[in-house]
């Protein structure tokens, strides 16, 4: 793997570490402490062309490719975690769907504004019974002559009180299982569709989720992305992806921790000496250090597979999708605890950022698949060669 960045990818990257210096880090702790949806830093995403980053311009994206895109997600993801998976659901789960399966007539309505930030979407998979075990899920959609009628509730849906489009995922038919599932754009201003107030969690406050419903909610045909009973692949295809965005969201909280513990112990002297001084805290640096490498490795080489993939159909990017985003979320979790116990006290303080970085960090172990749901996909995929 060649891991020398090209011009244009070392200026994505640059642009995002900017504007996340400048625009996002001041705002991060408020915004954690308020729980407050970040409106002013989503719009500055889309002026700046990344909430669509390896869409092609002219669907209204940055027209970049998936290794820019991770890279970015890096620098705001440092920045903010919460920004971060705004960014990253609006990229990889809605966005590159509607760019693989969707028709022109629906890449025109939604694609264009979404990439280009001018609309928010969601991705509704998840539902009160059923997280892991997807294809199981209760909310149905019925044919009625040229229209659906969708009617049932998805829940943890990240970006959903704020968005304007969810992709959701609906029964068609229950007797073929996960053969049996479809999926559909729908705007969330249709009749019948209800998103509730956010969900309160232990991190990413910012990134306000929420449980919706659908009610009899009646929508087109036009309306149904790719074909009928293909949904569940399109859903497994555009968690392929996803998980390259939490798996770079990953990196980006734990170099913030691993950062301000790398600053905090040349700083802080303790029996005489600065902290960084002393070889227990040299192994944790050394371990924090090549910890981070080791994901980011695993991270660029699911990127670059996914951007093989475009052109070669016999290319597939699942495992390595899991394996980054297994090593980068279980990695930040180390990170991030290890980063606050070199801070001792002030790790455990709301006065300083770590608290906030063991939070966010967690659910990456979580969603978009767990971490024990990443090896079932790994394992399938070593047992199929
Ligand atoms: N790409 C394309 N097709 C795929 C695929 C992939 N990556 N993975 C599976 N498929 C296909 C299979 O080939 C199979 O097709 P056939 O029927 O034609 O053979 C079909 O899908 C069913 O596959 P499985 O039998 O493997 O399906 P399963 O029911 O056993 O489930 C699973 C597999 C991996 C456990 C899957 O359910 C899964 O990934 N679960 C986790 C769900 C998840 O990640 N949820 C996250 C919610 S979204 C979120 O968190 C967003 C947010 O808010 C931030």
């Amino acid at each position: 793997m060649d891991t020398k960045l090209t011009e244009e990818q070392e200026l994505i990257r640059s642009m995002a570490r900017d504007f996340a210096q400048r625009e996002v880090e001041p705002l991060a702790k408020e915004l954690d402490q308020k729980g407050r949806w970040p409106n002013e830093l989503v719009a500055r995403l889309g002026e700046l062309g990344l909430m669509g980053v390896a869409v092609p311009s002219e669907h209204g994206g940055a027209g970049a490719d998936t290794l820019s895109y991770a890279l970015a997600l890096e620098e705001i993801a440092r920045a903010c975690a919460s920004t971060a998976v705004i960014m990253s659901v609006n990229n990889s789960l809605v966005c590159d769907p509607l760019l693989r399966f969707g028709n022109e007539g629906q890449q025109k309505e939604f694609l264009a504004p979404l990439a280009a930030g001018k609309k928010l979407g969601c991705f509704g998979l998840t539902e009160p019974s059923s997280g892991s075990d997807a294809s199981s899920m209760a909310t149905a959609a019925e044919r009625d002559g040229a229209s659906w009628v969708l009617n049932g509730s998805k829940n943890w849906i990240t970006n959903g009180p704020a968005a304007d489009v969810i992709l959701v995922f609906c029964a068609t038919d229950r007797s073929l299982g996960s053969r049996g599932v479809t999926a559909f754009i729908v705007p969330t201003d249709a009749p019948g569709f209800k998103a509730e107030t956010p969900d309160e969690k232990l991190g990413i406050h910012a990134a306000h989720s929420c449980t919706v419903f659908f009610e009899n909610c009646k929508i087109p045909d036009s309306l149904r992305l790719g074909e009928e009973n293909q949904g569940f692949k399109i859903a497994m295809n555009a968690l392929d992806g996803g998980r390259i965005g939490i798996a770079s969201q990953a990196l980006g909280i734990a170099r913030a921790a691993y950062e301000k513990a790398l600053a905090y112990s040349k700083e802080r002297k303790s029996f005489g000496k600065p902290l960084a001084e002393k070889q227990a805290i040299q192994f944790k640096i050394a371990d924090m250090a090549t910890d981070l490498e080791a994901a980011r490795l695993l991270v660029w080489q699911a990127a670059f597979r996914k951007d093989a993939a475009k052109t070669d159909s016999s290319i597939r990017h699942t495992r390595e999708s899991a394996m980054a985003k297994l090593v980068a979320s279980e990695m930040a979790h180390r990170v991030t605890h290890q980063a606050l116990q070199i801070h001792g006290g002030y790790g455990y303080s709301k006065e300083y950022d770590l608290e906030r970085h063991v939070r966010d960090a967690r659910i990456t172990e979580i969603y978009e698949g767990t971490s024990e749901i990443m090896r079932i996909v790994i394992a399938a995929q070593e047992l199929r060669k």
